[in-house]
């Protein structure tokens, strides 16, 4: 038997400031509001640094820089403004091993997946919005697309830096300025992406980064100088967020929670399901609002395909998330914890069967062990709540009708997998499917051309691609 030596990656790579205070204007200043917070390495609860909570008045200030850099940006040719995109693309790209990092230090996800997925991506992001730039008169929004001012943009923890990416990316290449709130435990990689924008010399103003928790987001999206709210996180917070703008002239864009099914039928090639339905619901400790999380396997490969899944499973290696080996890394919070515990538990009040590998558990940090529910009905809370952690509900069908009317009896509708070898089969589902995105044998696959979004309590709007235009402009 041989075993994995430990491959840690070096951490000597970032320089973490012991404080850090606002990006506004194009400058580090110090907040107005007093509060102060840290943030943790939740693999370890190690303090890595300590962020401002910013107040309201700061969040004007920020919101005011904005508004000033807003009239140049919008009225910069888009060949001169993606010159500033495909640079900071560039600098995002040569420092990815740095930022890499810093992600999986403040967001406890494996260095193998901050390296080789959220990185790439982000940078993706960059270099595809730059090049729509100068096209905007070719999106299909009419011959001269107007921005729509200041957007104020709220991001969530789960993948830090790639969803500023979402947001800032095509913000700026239609000539919008924003003010970008980070989630209060992940605020590190947007505190240093504020640094690349001084690095690429983008003129102050057209990117702000003010750090707080939900007060803070919502001094941000509420502010009457904002023109544009751009928010992803839970359905709840976007549900109050849409309340409160209703009837206000913003633009309000939601992506929100999910419960996706991922649908494996009988003739799909079982070995390529299980490493799909692996990727689904572990990667990123399940911390994603379109993860796989509830398994819909045909009833007559149901047995096949769990015991190759436990099989799986069994060689899943969690641990340090900054180990190059590792599969599974700490869960973000410990709040987010207790509600994976939580639910986990109504799960098996509820009458569900719990099953994990045995897996050595950190004495230190938040983790969860990956898990899997057999025997769900849908009624259960596992199968129908967002648990946005490593926990898979399975659920069976018999036909592919009973598949569609199972995968749509939910109140979300982000996204959906399906997995079979007919492509008739393919076409109906997906044609039937009320999920924004449909991926066919494969999962979670992310590119910047593709829009991504939801239906129902999954938001609206969508981000990506060239829908993703549409966003931030006046058509
Ligand atoms: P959250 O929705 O509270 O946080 C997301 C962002 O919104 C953070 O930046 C937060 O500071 C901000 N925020 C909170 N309250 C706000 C308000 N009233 N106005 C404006 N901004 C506000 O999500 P949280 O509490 O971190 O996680 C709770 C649950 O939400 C998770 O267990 C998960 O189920 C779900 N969630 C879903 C996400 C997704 O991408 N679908 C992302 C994050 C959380
Ligand atoms: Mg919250």
């Amino acid at each position: 038997m041989f075993e994995y030596a430990p491959a840690p990656e070096s951490r000597d790579i970032v320089d973490i400031r012991p404080s850090y205070g606002l990006f506004i204007n194009g400058e580090w200043v110090e907040p107005q509001s007093e509060e102060r917070h840290k943030t943790i390495n939740p693999a370890t609860e190690e303090v890595l640094a300590e962020v401002a909570w910013a107040g309201e008045a700061d969040v004007d200030r920020a919101v005011q820089a904005a508004a000033k850099a807003f009239p140049a940006w919008s009225g910069m040719p888009g060949a001169e403004r993606a010159k500033y995109l495909f640079r900071i693309a560039r600098i995002i790209q040569e420092r990815s091993r740095e930022l890499a990092v810093l992600e999986t230090l403040d967001n406890g996800k494996p260095i193998r997946e901050s390296r080789d997925v959220d990185l790439p991506l982000v940078a993706a992001h960059f270099f595809y919005y730059a090049g729509w730039a100068d096209k905007l008169a070719y999106a299909g929004f009419g011959p001269d697309p107007r921005p729509l001012g200041v957007a104020g943009q709220v991001i969530p923890w789960n993948f830090p830096l790639l969803m500023l990416a979402w947001k800032i990316a095509p913000a700026l290449a239609c000539g919008n300025t924003v003010v970008l709130k980070p989630a209060e435990t992940t605020p590190l990689t947007a505190l240093a992406f504020a640094d690349i924008c001084r690095q690429a010399d983008l003129p102050p103003g057209v990117v702000n980064i003010v750090t707080g928790a939900g007060e803070t987001g919502a001094a941000l999206v509420n502010h009457p100088g904002v023109d544009k709210v751009a928010f992803t996180g839970s359905t709840e917070v976007g549900r109050l967020i849409a309340r409160s703008l209703a009837g206000t002239r913003k633009k309000l864009t939601l992506e929100l929670g999910g419960k996706a099914a991922n649908i494996v039928f009988e003739d799909a090639p079982i070995d390529q399901a299980v490493e799909g339905i692996v990727n689904g619901i572990f990667f990123n400790q399940g911390h994603v609002c379109c993860a796989g999380s509830r398994l819909l396997v045909q009833e007559s490969i149901a047995g096949d395909v769990l015991e190759a899944l436990k099989r799986r499973l069994g060689t899943l290696r969690l641990g340090d998330p900054l180990d190059k080996n590792t599969d599974i890394g700490a869960i973000n919070s410990a709040e987010q914890l207790a509600k994976i515990r939580e639910l986990s538990e109504a799960g098996e009040a509820e009458g569900a069967e719990r099953w994990s590998p045995a897996c050595p558990i950190p004495d230190r940090g938040f983790w969860f062990p990956p898990t899997v529910f057999t025997g769900v009905a849908q009624s259960h809370r596992i199968a129908r709540e967002e648990i946005f952690g490593p926990v898979l509900s399975v659920l069976t069908f018999r036909t592919p009708a009973e598949a569609v009317e199972k995968a749509n009896n939910t109140p979300y509708g982000l996204s959906a997998g399906v997995w079979t070898e007919k492509g008739s089969l393919m076409l109906w589902m997906a044609s039937r499917l009320r999920a924004g995105v449909v991926w066919s044998n494969t999962f979670n696959r992310f590119d910047p051309a593709s829009p991504f979004g939801g239906y129902k309590e999954s938001g609206y709007g969508r981000e990506g691609g060239r829908h993703g235009l549409e966003a931030y402009l006046d058509v």
